[in-house]
Parts: C-alpha cells; sequence; structure tokens
C-alpha cells in the first residue's frame, strides 16, 4: 500500500485555496495536518469513538468506551500509549498497524490530543 500522506485527505473547501497548493512536495502545514487527521478520524475511528471521541459511535463493540475529552484520559496516557493501541489494538479495539503508517498514527494520536479539554 502506498504511503499515508496527509494531503491525500485535505479536501480544500469551495471557492477556498488549500493553504499548500503551491508546494504538494513540501511537509504539510499544521493545519492540513489537523484537517486531514480529522478526516482519517471520521473515516476509520468514529464508528465506534464518535466523532468528537466521547465514546458513543454506533459501532461500539462495548458501552465501556473511553472518553478522549476527558482530563483524566488524556493526563492516564502517554502518546507511545495512544500509538501502541492503535497500531496493536487493545482489547475489543481492532489494531491498525497493518493499514497505516506511522505518519498516520502519529496524525491520529495528534487528533487525540486535540479532544482534550480546555484549562
Ligand atoms: C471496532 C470499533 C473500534 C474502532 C473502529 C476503533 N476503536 Fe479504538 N477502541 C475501541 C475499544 C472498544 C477500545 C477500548 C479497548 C480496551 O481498552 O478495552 C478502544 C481503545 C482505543 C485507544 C486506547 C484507549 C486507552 O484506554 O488507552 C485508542 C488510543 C484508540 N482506541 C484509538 C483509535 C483510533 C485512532 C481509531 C481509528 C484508527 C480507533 N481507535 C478505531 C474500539 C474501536
Amino acid at each position: 500500500m502506498r504511503e499515508w500522506r496527509a494531503t491525500d485527505h485535505a479536501q480544500p473547501s469551495a471557492g477556498q485555496p488549500a493553504p499548500d497548493a503551491e508546494e504538494p512536495a513540501g511537509e504539510p502545514s499544521p493545519e492540513v495536518l489537523a484537517r486531514a487527521a480529522a478526516a482519517l478520524w471520521d473515516v476509520r475511528c468514529a464508528s465506534c469513538h464518535g466523532s468528537t471521541g466521547d465514546g458513543a459511535g454506533a459501532e461500539a463493540p462495548t458501552a465501556e468506551m473511553p472518553d478522549f475529552r476527558t482530563a483524566a484520559f488524556q493526563d492516564g496516557r502517554t502518546d507511545a500509549d495512544l500509538s501502541r493501541a492503535i497500531r496493536m489494538g487493545q482489547g475489543l479495539m481492532p489494531a491498525f498497524g497493518g493499514q497505516l503508517n506511522e505518519r498516520g498514527i502519529d496524525a491520529l494520536v495528534g487528533h487525540i490530543r486535540s479532544l482534550r479539554p480546555e484549562g
């Protein structure tokens, strides 16, 4: 499978030029990366974890889903813990290591961190 790239998911909305449209070979800007990670989340993760990360996705296999929006969740895990769970799976959580490369996994860890409550 081809390397996942943030720009694969970054669809500029109508009438708005993509911020990195001039430099397709460069590293994606943080905004592009964040948008791409959110799109990847919606496609691969929201069915179980919910689009907001609350764990209320329609296909959640258990009522005991972690709520990524809580400080208790965010403070209780390192980035390495999160990426390991995504790569290897954990309990009823499927492993995504065969489907996502490290950049995709890192982007999703960043997305999960962005769900941290304010303050
Ligand atoms: C089939 C439903 C399902 C899908 C799809 C899914 N997850 Fe999960 N995920 C779970 C369940 C259930 C758990 C709780 C696992 C446990 O600890 O028992 C979990 C746990 C996790 C954890 C670890 C939470 C902790 O307690 O440390 C992370 C991180 C995570 N998921 C990220 C993702 C990401 C990112 C995606 C998309 C690539 C994803 N998940 C897709 C069901 C899913």
